[in-house]
């Protein structure tokens, strides 16, 4: 008999959900009944409300059992599931789950089904691909591919990816540098880490295949320092690639040379912007550059860098592998492709739903997310971030879309919903924008540094209904000034979760007795 072959996740939320103890119990399970079995420490699906899932191979498929606790697995292994039997934990078929069936993994579409550190299992799921085509077209024309593609950074400012790398490529240098933004400080968001925990060739690819579009030689990951996991997983990764002549002075025999390293952040949100990054990868402290010059004329050590966010870079080998017009032709308007949409919160079925631009945020938070988890109604989502403005159900209806979202102030960002039930008070949450703008100022610029604490001042004295008119008057004040004199994002999109707040729910800053949701 075929040795079965069984999955166990091996990244940072089936680990914490106790994936570990059970690798362990099954292993000794299965020595204790003499099964030899070939026990994949995959990654997740992004399905987190199922982890650990665990998952056979049979013969119609991969069957999934989840939530999995250790002491699930002598039952499992009594009732037969090494053959997909059924059991009150077993979801059937893992490609028909509708979750899993609904999207459209491109960026994603070998996460959780490879073991991530095989390069076999990349391979063998069109890994590579992009890059030997981007070697056979040439700089310029991947490129091109990129700009055809209509891909638009994914870290939060949705900039055309193409037009940075062109920028960069035109800029005469003798060094140029690929860093890859993995700082991921938004919350709610996940979808770099599962990258790099599940699929880390994948970003190791893209980042190669900028290097060789654009003549840099280096390349940097700047992850968070919350992902311990995901930066081991990438240096093991990064090393098998340089072993296998995927990096290194001699590219895929291209004669090309691109190698790159990883690095640690040391949880600042504002090194997430990217001039505060290019900063703290050079050994300083993360103060964010006033810009003109930009990153991709003057970036790290002086030098023109292309500065992409994580998901951006690992769009990148399916945009090759594909074509730019195949990417193009999922999404609407000038969101092009397809976004990883990171369910979080207060929500039934958290997780990863990679889709085209388009879908109603309603769709996403009540269909495919299933609403909160408490059972309560949603009163509220924060998306895009932090800094992303809080949506009422009333506006449920506005597209996944970057033109969509500003056109209602809220952010697309790096494709993070968070989900607030009708227990929420935004008066609070409007101060807590304002707390956090004031903790993670770099403090470079005043309406930031001071502004915010003014504002934390100010929400206080609302809260508890000193001058009410007047200091709401002072607080629509400081939250413009916030926003046009502010140097970066953070203290100028700080106003967008307060104004919306006050917007939306003028109720919680004592204007009126509280509606009922429903009315809403
Ligand atoms: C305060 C602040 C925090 C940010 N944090 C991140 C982050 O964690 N990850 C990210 O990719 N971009 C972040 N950005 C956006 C970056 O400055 C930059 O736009 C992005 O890395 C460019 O890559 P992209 O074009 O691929 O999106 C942040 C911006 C600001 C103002
Ligand atoms: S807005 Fe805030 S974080 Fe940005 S430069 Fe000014 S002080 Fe620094």
């Amino acid at each position: 008999m075929k040795s079965p072959r069984i999955f166990v996740p091996n990244d940072a939320t089936a680990v914490a959900c106790g994936a570990d103890r059970i690798a362990r119990k099954l292993e000794a399970g299965l020595l204790a009944r003499g099964i030899t079995a070939d026990i994949t420490r995959n990654g997740s699906r992004g399905l987190f409300w199922l982890e650990p899932l665990v998952e056979v191979e049979t013969e119609r498929g991969r069957v999934g059992y989840g939530p999995v606790t250790p002491s699930d697995i002598e039952e499992l292994l009594h009732g037969g599931f090494l053959h997909g039997a059924d059991h009150p934990l077993c979801v059937g078929l893992v490609e028909e789950i509708p979750y899993l069936k609904r999207q459209t993994r491109l960026t994603f579409a070998r996460i959780g089904i490879i073991d991530p550190l095989s390069l076999t299992d990349y391979k063998a799921h069109g890994g590579y691909r992009g890059l030997e085509r981007a070697i056979a077209l040439g700089p310029s024309a991947t490129v091109e591919e990129v700009v055809d593609s209509g891909l638009r950074g994914r870290g939060g400012a949705g900039f055309p990816t193409g037009i940075k790398w062109r920028t960069v490529a035109a800029a005469p240098a003798d060094q140029r540098y690929i860093v890859c933004n993995a700082d991921e400080g938004d919350s709610g968001t996940f979808a770099d880490r599962l990258i790099m925990e599940a699929d880390p060739f994948c970003l190791i690819e893209g980042m190669t295949i900028a290097g060789l579009a654009v003549g840099a030689t280096r390349g940097y990951v700047y992850c968070r320092s919350e992902y311990p996991l995901a930066f081991v997983v990438m240096e093991k990764a990064i090393e098998k690639a340089r072993e296998a002549g995927l990096l290194g002075a001699n590219v895929l025999g291209s004669g090309l040379s691109f190698d790159m390293e990883m690095r640690m952040g040391a949880g600042a949100y504002v090194c997430g912007e990217e001039t505060s990054l290019l900063e703290s990868l050079e050994g300083k402290r993360g103060l964010v550059r006033a810009k003109p010059p930009l990153p991709a004329h003057v970036g790290l050590f002086g030098k023109p860098t292309v500065i992409n966010n994580l998901v951006s870079l690992a769009t990148v080998p399916v945009i090759l592998d594909k074509g730019g017009k195949y990417y193009r032709d999922f999404g609407m308007g000038r969101s092009r492709g397809t976004m990883p949409i990171q369910l979080a919160g207060n929500i039934k079925y958290g997780g990863l739903f990679e889709t085209a631009f388009g879908i109603p945020l309603g769709e996403l938070v009540n269909d495919i997310g299933g609403g909160t988890a408490s059972g309560r109604p949603v009163r509220a989502v924060q998306a895009g971030g932090p800094l992303g403005a809080y949506l009422p159900v009333h506006q449920f209806d506005t597209p996944f879309d970057y033109e969509a979202f500003a056109a209602k102030d809220a952010l697309i960002g790096h494709g993070g919903i968070v989900v607030f039930d009708d227990t929420v008070d935004m008066a609070h949450m409007a101060k807590f924008a304002m707390e956090f703008c004031s903790h993670e100022s770099c403090g470079k610029c005043t309406p930031c540094r001071i502004g915010s604490t003014r504002g934390v001042e100010t929400l206080e004295k609302v809260i508890a209904g000193e001058r009410r008119e007047a200091n709401l008057e002072i607080l629509t004040d400081l939250c413009h000034t916030m926003k046009l004199g502010s140097l970066c994002a953070l203290g100028g999109f700080t106003p967008y979760p307060v104004m919306s707040a006050l917007t939306h729910f003028p109720e919680d800053f004592g204007a009126a007795p509280k509606l009922p949701v429903a009315a809403e």
